[in-house]
């Protein structure tokens, strides 16, 4: 491996390493910020809504379509802007998620990383174009090239920050970027996410972070940052240096973002962001840190944090020697939809689970689409389940149940006491 002996070869404390340093997070910001800028971006698939289409394009297609664009304001739900990840695999997963957590005012963009094939990809983008609401809305986009990840270190932030750029073109004015990988499935239904968001003020961030000067960096390389297929990360001996000039946070790396921070991170005006995204250009965990240590030293965002991500760890299935009993599934069960969190990860291969979640808390028909308010018709309160979701309902009006109302009072004690 030339690589990693060339990566060995360094000490943390000579001049190369700290060259090799300035170097990648060279390539972070140019990674990160690529298809904000060019207008070539990597995206073959879905005209005419795709982020290459001519802006006039998806408005034209928007107005044509009339009340089909979200209206916003006081007295509307806000608007969610999705950026669902995947790897190898993972098509079936993805489409799933996406249906459990599908509502026309959102955006969705879909990524499956450079570990799946073209095949898949193409598969991916033939689904998002084949679902009826999909299209009417407009609203599910693919990214046409996957970005090569390991899953942790800087490429997993590149990445977001590049979804988030996308997302943020392809606008449709959302308030809150919401990542989630292909093993996370949501607790509430939109309609219920968005009841319960509805007073929430539009510029708090939902991101679970504390202090973290314990953490030794170990300098990592990332390849993935380099090369456009998927790599292992490799390690070096050394270790980071802690810095002076800011505070090091830490928590989950799946934060909910308000679109003013993500503007913030993606766009950089100030030097925090970038520099940040310097110093976690060679460290594991760079998705840990990164969101949480911009905004804890932030003098714009410190205080719109709520020092929660409204999201759960799935509790781990019991071992496989023991008999999996049906009170263990029950309070697995009972843990996580009577949290109150909006969604949990990491479900592993645990389908009675999901299946449970689909069928009692979000009443998903077999292969369909999340059902809410703006179904028109055919699903009233009584056996949803077997009604498919039919377009041209109101897209503005959301209809909570307990889970939301359990969502909405987590939600307000949090901002209540100002966390
Ligand atoms: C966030 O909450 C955790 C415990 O829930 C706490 O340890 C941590 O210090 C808090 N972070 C901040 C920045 O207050
Ligand atoms: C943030 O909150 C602190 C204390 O709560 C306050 O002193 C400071 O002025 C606030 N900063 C901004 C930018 O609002």
């Amino acid at each position: 491996m030339a690589h990693s002996s060339w990566l060995l070869t360094c000490s943390p404390w000579s001049t190369f390493a700290a060259l090799a340093a300035l170097m990648t997070s060279a390539l972070v910001l140019s990674y990160a910020s690529s298809s904000f800028l060019n207008q070539r971006a990597a995206y073959d698939y879905d005209d005419p809504y795709g982020p290459d289409a001519e802006p006039s394009a998806a408005a034209a297609a928007a107005a044509a379509a009339g009340a089909l664009v979200p209206r916003k304001g006081p007295g509307y739900p806000p608007v969610f802007a999705y950026y669902i990840t995947g790897g190898r695999g993972d098509c079936l997963r993805v489409t799933r998620l996406l249906k459990a957590v599908y509502h026309p005012r959102n955006r969705y963009l879909l990524h499956l990383d450079a570990g799946a094939g073209a095949y898949e990809r193409a598969r991916l983008a033939s689904y998002a174009r084949s679902e009826q609401s999909f299209l009417e809305y407009g609203n599910v986009h693919v990214v046409g090239k996957g970005d090569a990840l390991d899953g942790r270190g800087p490429s997993a932030v590149a990445a977001v920050l590049r979804g988030a750029a996308v997302l943020l073109r392809v606008g449709a004015d959302w308030d809150w970027l919401v990542t989630l990988g292909a093993a996370d499935y949501p607790l509430v239904t939109q309609d219920d996410l968005l009841y319960a968001f509805s007073s929430v003020p539009r510029d708090l961030n939902f991101i679970d972070h504390r202090a973290d000067s314990e953490t030794h960096h170990v300098v990592v390389l990332d390849q993935n940052l380099l090369q456009s297929t998927n790599a292992e990360i490799s390690f070096s001996s050394g270790h980071r240096e802690k810095p002076d000039a800011f505070e090091l946070f830490r928590g989950s790396p799946w934060p909910i973002l308000s679109r003013a921070f993500v503007e913030h991170c993606v766009a950089a005006p100030d030097n925090l962001p970038r520099t940040l995204l310097m110093y976690f250009s060679n460290t594991l965990d760079a998705a840990e840190f990164y969101f949480q240590t911009v905004m804890a030293n932030s003098q714009r965002f410190r205080n719109s944090t709520v020092n929660h991500s409204v999201r759960l760890d799935v509790p781990p299935p019991p071992p496989p020697q023991q008999q999996p009993g049906a009170d263990q599934q029950q309070s697995r069960y009972d843990a996580l939809v009577g949290s109150g969190a909006a969604f949990a990860g990491r479900f592993g291969d645990d389908e009675a689970l999901l299946q449970r979640i689909d069928e009692e808390v979000l009443r998903r028909p077999l292969d369909g689409v999340t059902p809410g308010a703006w179904c028109a018709g055919g699903s009233g309160e009584e056996g949803v389940a077997e009604s498919e979701c039919s377009l041209g309902g109101d897209i503005d009006a959301v209809r909570q149940g307990a889970a939301g109302r359990r969502l909405a009072s987590l939600i307000n004690s949090l901002v209540g006491t100002g966390a």
